[in-house]
């Protein structure tokens, strides 16, 4: 393993986020409801609505079977209202093409309505313990920091290279949980984007943003 996502697995382990409803869960709807309300939505938030949604609609099934307008008044208050259309056009797409099942990988995945490629990861490397990388607007920054990446984060070249590092970075498959929920909780609560905490994170002594004077500049 890197000596990068051992140290990320073992800073998950033993300071990242932990005891939240959706962790731990191996089941993708749990999951992938979890990571959709999780895009735009702090934790503190996404709690209470995730326990609210899973008793009206435990399962798969019973989101594909009701009306949009019932998940839609769930839904109020989250924002981003996109979101509750495409999580019912997506369950209702698992049932008719999938057999109520949703695919095991995260490629397949991605191709569902409201699915991005790190959603589809996360899902993917959560349930099934696939090697995938996300790479969402933390991420971004945490990789841009440490291994000292210039350019505007939404280029495509800079994409380009942040995917690439994404991807080599990535631990056997036993890890892969803990690694990437602590990529996550790293670039939420250490690697900030104004205040980063660099005497708290554990792959500071790697950080060429931190060695180079350039923490705040890379973000
Ligand atoms: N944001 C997106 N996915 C998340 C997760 N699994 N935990 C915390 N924040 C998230």
């Amino acid at each position: 393993m890197s000596e990068f996502a051992e140290r990320v697995v073992a800073w998950q382990t033993a300071h990242g986020r932990r005891g939240l409803p959706w962790q731990g869960a191996r089941d993708p709807y749990r999951v992938w409801l979890s990571e959709i309300m999780l895009q735009q939505t702090r934790v503190a938030t996404v709690v209470d609505y995730y326990a609210r949604f899973l008793r009206r609609f435990p399962d798969l099934a019973s989101l594909a079977a009701a009306p949009l307008a019932d998940v839609m008044r769930l839904w109020a208050g989250l924002g981003y209202y996109s979101r509750a259309r495409n999580l019912h056009a997506c369950a209702r797409r698992v049932v008719t093409e999938h057999g109520g099942e949703f695919p095991r990988d995260a490629q397949a995945l991605a191709r569902l309505p409201g699915i991005g490629r790190t959603t589809a990861a996360a899902i993917a490397a959560f349930c099934f313990d696939e090697r995938v990388a996300i790479l969402d607007g933390n991420v971004k920054r945490v990789l841009a920091r440490h291994f000292g990446i210039e350019g505007d984060p939404r280029a495509a070249a800079v994409q380009c290279r942040l995917w690439q590092l994404a991807g080599e970075l990535l631990p056997p498959r036993r890890a892969m949980r803990a690694y990437t929920q602590g990529l996550m909780d790293l670039g939420a609560t250490v690697c900030t984007r104004a205040r980063p905490r660099c005497e708290a994170c554990p792959i500071a002594s790697n950080c060429v943003a931190l060695r180079t004077g350039r923490v705040i500049e890379l973000r």
